[in-house]
């Protein structure tokens, strides 16, 4: 089995350090305050707080989590929300149904069976109901479940596409809603850092200064060159701390590059047994930017001309891109023209801004233009 493992939740093993975040995050929730997470794609967050509602639940809070990147109608954000809730009742389903019946107007509870034979919660439409009805009562719900003696804590990842879901009225309902919550305390998480942001230190939008906001950072060096060591070790595979720190630089220090490119070292070595080396990081690169490199040229063909100029610019050049020597070296126009490149790469989640500085998201698709372009 391969020890390393990406573009999932890690678990176990799998997943290392983040011992400070972890605390925050609890306590914070214990202590009765919602709290914001943000951080850039494939930091971690979703492992991280994966770990926090596990250690939650083991310590007698009723937890719930909901992913807004595949809910694109309030209809199915009611459907999942109140199958996710009613999944957390001790009760039997039908108790549960019952319950649930009382409390939100507009549905009719039903119990159906999934593949294995086992009762699930949904339910039907009561024809001419009003939706906005139903949602707020569905919002409430956690509240009139929850006691001071079994508080719930539910967690609202990639939070910030909700806008999705008909503009801002929804995210008024739900902010003015939750904000009388007494035994709920709320996390929302999500990638597209400036978009949540804006959600919640803007004074113009409904969540503004509703909750703490608690950025997550890559991993310690440290901490990461240790994982490496062990997981290869298992396997009785040498990686030398310099050769940890080549790989770990190459990855822009981002966990998930870490281990996909660990992961394919790994399967590079796994028969030969030899002391992993550069060579064996670069290859496993190369083998990467291969691999994905499909995915690549569309990305990179769909840009207008200009934008791809600008993008050149930026993977040799990141943090100079608005001085002569780059502009004349690029043979960029006016640097407002270039900006609007740049925030049109924000915006598309290629590019992400630290205060003044841009770094790729993405680092292997940076050495893949690097390479190509
Ligand atoms: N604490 C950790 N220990 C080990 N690996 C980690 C850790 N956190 C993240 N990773 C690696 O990063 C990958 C992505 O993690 P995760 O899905 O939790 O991040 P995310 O920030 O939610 O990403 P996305 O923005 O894509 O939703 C994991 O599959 C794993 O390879
Ligand atoms: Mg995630």
């Amino acid at each position: 089995m391969n020890p390393f493992k990406y573009g999932q939740i890690v678990s176990g093993e799998y997943f290392y350090d983040r011992e400070d975040e972890l605390s925050r995050l609890k306590s914070t929730l214990i202590g009765g305050n919602n709290l914001v997470l943000y951080a850039p794609r494939r930091y971690g967050k979703s492992s991280l707080v994966n770990k926090v509602l596990t250690e939650l639940k083991n310590e007698g809070f009723v937890t719930v989590y909901i992913d807004f990147m595949s809910i694109y109608s309030r209809e199915l954000f009611i459907k999942n929300y109140s199958k996710a809730i009613a999944e957390n009742e001790q009760n039997p389903i039908e108790k549960t149904a019952k319950k649930i019946s009382k409390l939100i107007r507009g549905i009719i509870p039903t119990i159906s069976f999934n593949s294995q034979g086992n009762p699930e919660f949904s339910f039907s439409w009561i024809d001419g109901a009003e939706k906005v009805e139903t949602l707020e009562d569905l919002i409430n719900l956690p509240e009139k479940f929850a006691s001071s003696k079994k508080r719930w804590i539910i967690s609202f990842d990639e939070f910030q596409e909700i806008t999705k879901l008909n503009g801002e009225s929804f995210e008024k309902i739900l902010r003015s809603l939750i904000q009388h919550h007494k035994n709920v305390s709320y996390l929302f998480l999500g990638s597209r850092t400036h978009l949540l942001k804006d959600m919640f230190s803007n004074k113009n939008r409904a969540f503004y200064n509703s909750a703490m906001l608690m950025n997550l950072d890559t991993i310690d060096e440290k901490y990461s060159i240790k994982f490496l060591r062990k997981q290869f070790s298992k396997d009785k595979i040498k990686i030398s701390t310099e050769v940890a720190e080549y790989l770990i630089e190459k990855s822009n220090a981002i966990p998930y590059y870490i281990q996909f490119i660990a992961a394919e070292i790994w399967q590079q070595v796994i028969n030969k047994k030899e002391e992993i080396d550069k060579n064996h990081i670069d290859e496993a690169i190369k083998t990467i930017i291969e691999l994905k490199s499909d995915y690549y040229w569309e990305l990179t063909s769909k840009q207008t001309n200009y934008r791809k100029k600008v993008i050149r610019a930026l993977c040799n050049s990141p943090n100079r891109i608005f001085s002569r020597e780059i502009t004349e070296k690029f043979n960029l126009g006016a640097n407002s023209t270039t900006q609007k490149a740049i925030n049109s790469f924000i915006e598309d989640g290629i590019i992400e801004q630290f205060n003044n500085k841009y770094e790729f998201s993405d680092p292997i698709y940076k050495l893949f233009l690097l390479k190509y372009l």
